[in-house]
């Protein structure tokens, strides 16, 4: 086998994979239909295109109600504040996912209390949550990681003994079933983000969906400067503008038109990609439970065998794959390590008296930290939307890494 492309040899794949998002004349179309019409705010809101994209997703994931706003991270700040949730409150979460996740919970008033997260699918710990429950645990976040979902069969359970909120951070599971029901909709709320990468997206944009009519009306009151939402009128919250504009919600409709199509291309290859690259020694596969019904995923999550590696941890394998021209990345560090993540300036650190939970130096989270340091590849999306080729590609980069490994270098201990 030739050299590796990262020290000179020729690499595995020259062709780029499909760019994302898949835009064309549909979407040129229902933009222009908006600049067309007038109408380009999210007021009076919902907007027209608002109200039809939150009615089809809710539709798609099985839910009652959508809320459009502006990202997937005050969703998040939107979903904990009509549960009523904030100032004293504790709300738990995982050591791996984005920033964001944590810094809703800040954004609510609240603290976020971190715990570890389970070793074969590398989403929350139902064990641990359970564990971080004190009197003022409000709610749990759980995060549909890479390919898998939560197990949400135990944390719903553990919910309900403890009487907690859940609230389903589905940023990377637009599409997922668990059991039948869709992400987003086992929990209070699901929140979904449709920022630039993500599997539906319109460059920016969030999506609350919830099956609860009352919790419903609170979230487009808070997102609408607290203007009331029930017949009455008399249902006034405490709210900000977090309306989405037009153009962006036509943009979420043309793509939410293929996205299915889109999905059921990316389950087929990841299925194949599995069959072929259970055969690369060093390469883990943490198939996907059996309680998912339907499969979709935004980045799908390969465990790397440092030792079948030589020694090179998940950072030089990302090199060397992106260097053999197979979209890879390693993604979020450990919630302790994460520079983004600076709860301390927040001022909250000061002001609430169990804020010891937050300092970050007290933190260790082993699972989390292999997973970040050495373990975990994330394949893009893309690299599943590029037929059998992409596939294959993808598998012989990862075989050719690992048999030229002893030429990568070795992770620091
Ligand atoms: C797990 C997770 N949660 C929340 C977010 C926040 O979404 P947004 O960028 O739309 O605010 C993201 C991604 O960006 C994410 O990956």
């Amino acid at each position: 086998m030739p050299e590796l492309a990262i020290h000179g040899g020729p690499a595995v794949r020259t062709e780029p994979y499909p760019d994302w998002p898949e835009l064309d004349e549909r979407d040129v179309e229902a933009v222009t239909a908006v600049l067309r019409g007038g109408q380009l705010g999210g007021f009076p809101e919902p907007g027209p295109r608002a109200a039809e994209f939150a009615e089809r997703f809710a539709d798609y994931q099985g839910a009652s109600h959508g809320i459009v706003m502006v990202n997937g991270t005050v969703t998040m700040e939107i979903a904990l504040k009509a549960l009523g949730i904030g100032w004293g409150d504790e709300v738990i979460i995982p050591a791996l996912t984005f920033a964001a996740t944590a810094y809703a919970v800040i954004s609510a008033g609240a603290l976020p209390v971190i715990v570890d997260v389970e070793p074969r699918r590398w989403t929350i710990d139902p064990d641990l949550v359970e564990a971080a429950i004190t009197p003022r645990t409000a709610a749990v976040i759980p995060v549909h990681l890479g390919q898998q979902m939560c197990d949400m069969d135990r944390l719903t359970e553990i919910a309900r003994r403890h009487n907690l909120a859940i609230v389903e951070d589905c940023a990377h599971a637009h599409g997922q079933r668990w059991r039948g029901h869709g992400a987003g909709t086992i929990g209070a709320f699901g929140s979904f983000s449709h920022q630039t990468t993500k599997t539906l997206t319109a460059g920016e944009g969030g999506t609350l969906l919830t099956s609860n009519e009352a919790l419903a009306r609170k979230a487009h009151s808070l997102i609408d400067c607290g203007r009331a939402k029930d017949p009455a009128e008399r249902e006034v919250t405490f709210g900000s503008n977090y309306r989405l504009g037009e153009l962006n919600c036509a943009l979420l409709c043309s793509q939410l038109d293929r996205f299915e199509d889109q999905r059921a291309q990316r389950e087929a290859s990841a299925r194949r990609f599995e069959e072929l690259a259970s055969g690369v020694r060093g390469i883990a596969i943490n198939r996907i439970d059996d309680r998912i019904s339907r499969w979709s995923f935004y980045r799908y999550l390969l465990r790397i065998e440092t030792d079948a590696f030589s020694g090179a941890g998940n950072h030089r394998v990302v090199e060397a794959l992106l260097a053999e021209g197979i979209k890879a990345e390693v993604q979020y560090p450990p919630m302790n390590r994460y520079e983004l993540f600076r709860p301390g300036l927040s001022r909250l650190p000061v002001c609430v008296e169990h804020a010891h939970r937050l300092d970050t130096s007290r933190m260790r989270f082993p699972v989390a930290e292999a997973a970040a340091d050495r373990e975990a590849v994330y394949l893009d999306e893309a690299v599943f939307r590029a037929g059998d080729k992409g596939i294959e590609d993808a598998v012989e980069a990862l075989a050719k890494v690992q048999q030229h490994s002893s030429t990568l270098a070795r992770i620091r201990s």
